[in-house]
């Protein structure tokens, strides 16, 4: 890892303190979402990022093109499971306060000349405008091709990389079933000159060798009209070679003169955009070279037989595998839990829920009530399901509904407990009786047997330090207590920091 991790260790547990008597006072939501219907849209952006260029006339990288997906999930309950639709159902896309393109690019006067189409204003290589129907494929939507720019109605002039769309999901008599609001992000930051690295774009083009018919004068210049790119699907002529390949082998003096981040940002967006905005980068400090190696590697590896775009880092290099993508399959492809896309629980690749960008997190707070990935089961069941979940995990709420139900609360302090400190468990009790008092882990193991005693106050008292029935600290987390004695019980609840 390129930087320490020390402010995240420090910090959540600063904010843990200070949040948590706030949120247990409140009895755990911070923030309620407003009540589900009966279905869902989860949606995202494909790759976190699109770039384009917003002039095209002398030569172009990339033309204005967005991708969006999403699911919609019938949400089930006690009796049915979650069901994800895709017939029956149409999700219409739009992005609000960003009606119309031309104008605020120079794309359609040059989209004969670069793509040999001419299209109708605003609607992009696909056929899609900025506003219209998503496609329906087998348990998912998209959206793609859309032309969208940077740039509001409002503010033409002010770069904005981060809009919002809006999705409605409507059933077949046209009434509105849920709506969803990924960010389109998109950015112009492909800075060959603004970077302050080429003097013009006449310095790129005619800096470029006479080889394989290249002609500076033949303007505008696509670039992988020659050199293959997958990501606008051209095939190239070989001896060009993959555009990938050859922008990053000129371009690896870098590693030594802009090391880190900022040399991939003077090219991908970017000193004002900061694509990479997801957790591993805001609260692990993990910088592009750490997934994808630095631009000798990117380049090395495609001479290596890496197909650009098509082979990319994986969850699972780094994570375990249950934790990661089928072997060979891209994240933005690879579906986990009960068929949802990886992305529709974790957000689009270099957005990895918790963003950095609010909008971002917008469709998980509105689902769940607080950002990061999704994880509350009742959002798709309707109920705290029994088995295990993604990644097999088990419902917590379910632990805790067993435990606390409709028992009488506990008096429990401190919580929480800091490392090395002891917690006093204190359940009313008039008639003395000492019970059985025992701790439980936030999945339902039992941890540790107490010996209450009436402490002749009216309360049975026990005193726990957070160890385990060997002697052995347990890790931070919530940890609940529950005492019982003939009819009477009580419960409490106690959190464990380090
Ligand atoms: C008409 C075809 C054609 C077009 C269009 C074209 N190239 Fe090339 N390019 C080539 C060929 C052929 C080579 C030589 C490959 C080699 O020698 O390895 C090359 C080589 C390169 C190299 C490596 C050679 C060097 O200078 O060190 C870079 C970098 C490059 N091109 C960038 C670009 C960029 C940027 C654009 C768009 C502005 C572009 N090319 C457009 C055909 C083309
Ligand atoms: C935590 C790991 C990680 C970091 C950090 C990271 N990437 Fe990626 N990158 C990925 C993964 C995973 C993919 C493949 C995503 C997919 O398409 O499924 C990817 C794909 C890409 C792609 C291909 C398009 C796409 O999204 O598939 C580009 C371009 C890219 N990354 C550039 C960057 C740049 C530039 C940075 C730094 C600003 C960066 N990445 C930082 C993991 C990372
Ligand atoms: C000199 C400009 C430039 C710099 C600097 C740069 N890139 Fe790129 N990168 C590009 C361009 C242009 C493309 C698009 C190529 C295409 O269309 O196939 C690209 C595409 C990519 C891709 C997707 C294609 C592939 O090879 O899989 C990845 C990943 C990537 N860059 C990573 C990085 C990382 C990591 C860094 C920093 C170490 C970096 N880039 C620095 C210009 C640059
Ligand atoms: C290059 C290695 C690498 C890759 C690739 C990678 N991760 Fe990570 N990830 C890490 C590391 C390291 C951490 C931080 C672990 C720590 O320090 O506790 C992390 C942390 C996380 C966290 C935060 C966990 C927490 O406890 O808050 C999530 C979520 C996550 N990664 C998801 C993903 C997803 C999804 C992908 C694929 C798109 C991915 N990671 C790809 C290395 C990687
Ligand atoms: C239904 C929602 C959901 C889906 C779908 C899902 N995940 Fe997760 N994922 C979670 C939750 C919840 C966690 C937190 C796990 C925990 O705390 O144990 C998590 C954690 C992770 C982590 C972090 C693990 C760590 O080391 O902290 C990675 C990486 C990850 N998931 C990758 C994936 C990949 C890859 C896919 C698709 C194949 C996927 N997830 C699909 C909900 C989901
Ligand atoms: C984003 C939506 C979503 C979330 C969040 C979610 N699930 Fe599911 N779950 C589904 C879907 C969809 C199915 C598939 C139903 C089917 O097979 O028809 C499913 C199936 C299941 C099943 C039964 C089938 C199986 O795969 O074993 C269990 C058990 C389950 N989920 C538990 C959980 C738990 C526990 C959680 C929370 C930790 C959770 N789920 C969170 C969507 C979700």
């Amino acid at each position: 890892m390129s930087q320490n991790h020390s402010p995240r260790r420090v910090i959540p547990s600063l904010a843990l303190l200070i949040l948590l008597p706030l949120l247990t006072a409140f009895s755990g939501e911070a923030n309620p979402p407003l009540p589900l219907g009966q279905h869902i849209v989860l949606s995202w952006n494909d790759l976190g990022m699109h770039c384009m260029n917003k002039d095209h006339a002398q030569m172009s990288i990339l033309p204005p093109y967005n991708n969006l997906f999403a699911q919609v999930i019938e949400r089930g309950d006690a009796g049915s499971l979650p069901r994800i639709l895709d017939t029956e159902i149409s999700l219409e896309y739009s992005i609000p306060g960003n009606t119309y393109s031309v104008g605020k690019t120079d794309f359609w006067e040059w989209d004969f000349d670069l793509f040999g189409v001419d299209l109708p204003p605003n609607i992009g290589l696909t056929g899609k405008g900025l506003e219209g129907e998503m496609d329906a494929h087998p348990g998912h939507y998209v959206a793609e091709g859309i032309p969208v720019t940077p740039f509001t109605d409002a503010e033409p002039d002010v770069e904005d990389p981060y809009q919002q769309a809006l999705i409605i999901a409507r059933d077949g008599s046209g009434m509105e079933l849920a709506r969803s609001e990924p960010v389109i992000p998109v950015s112009t930051e492909v800075n060959c000159v603004s970077s302050g690295c080429h003097t013009s774009e006449d310095n790129i083009i005619f800096g470029h060798d006479n080889e394989g018919g290249y002609n500076p004068y033949d303007q505008p210049i696509l670039c992988a009209g020659c050199h293959a790119s997958p990501a606008l699907g051209t095939p190239g002529i070989p001896e060009a070679k993959y555009f990938s390949f050859q922008i990053h082998d000129k371009h690896k003096f870098m590693d030594e003169t802009n090391p880190g981040q900022i040399g991939c940002e003077k090219c991908h967006p970017g000193p004002n955009t900061h694509c990479l905005r997801g957790t591993m980068n805001t609260d692990f400090g993990m910088v592009c070279q750490d997934c994808h190696g630095n631009m000798e590697q990117v380049s090395g590896s495609i001479e290596n037989g890496r197909t650009p775009w098509l082979d990319e880092p994986a969850c699972r290099d780094c994570h375990t595998s249950t934790y990661g993508e089928p072997v060979g399959q891209l994240y933005r492809n690879s579906q986990g839990h009960g068929g949802v896309y990886c992305a529709g629980c974790h957000g689009s690749p270099h957005a990895i829920f918790p963003s950095r960008e609010a909008r971002d997190n917008a469709n998980n707070i509105a689902l769940q009530g607080h950002s990061g990935t999704l994880r509350d089961c009742t959002v798709c069941h309707g109920v705290n399901p029994g088995g295990s979940g993604p990644h097999g995990i088990v419902a917590t709420d379910i632990v805790e509904a067993e435990i606390m139900g409709s028992r009488d609360r506990m008096l429990v302090y401190p919580s929480p407990l800091m490392p090395g400190g002891t917690a006093t468990f204190l359940a009313r009790n008039e008639e003395g009786a000492r019970g059985r008092m025992l701790v439980f882990d936030a999945r339902g193991r039992t941890i540790r047997l107490l010996d209450p005693q009436a402490d002749g106050s009216g309360h049975a008292r026990a005193a726990w330090d957070g160890t385990d029935r060997g002697g052995q600290r347990v890790a931070a987390g919530v940890y609940f207590v529950r005492w019982e004695a003939g009819q009477r019980s009580a419960a409490g609840k106690v959190v464990l920091v380090d």
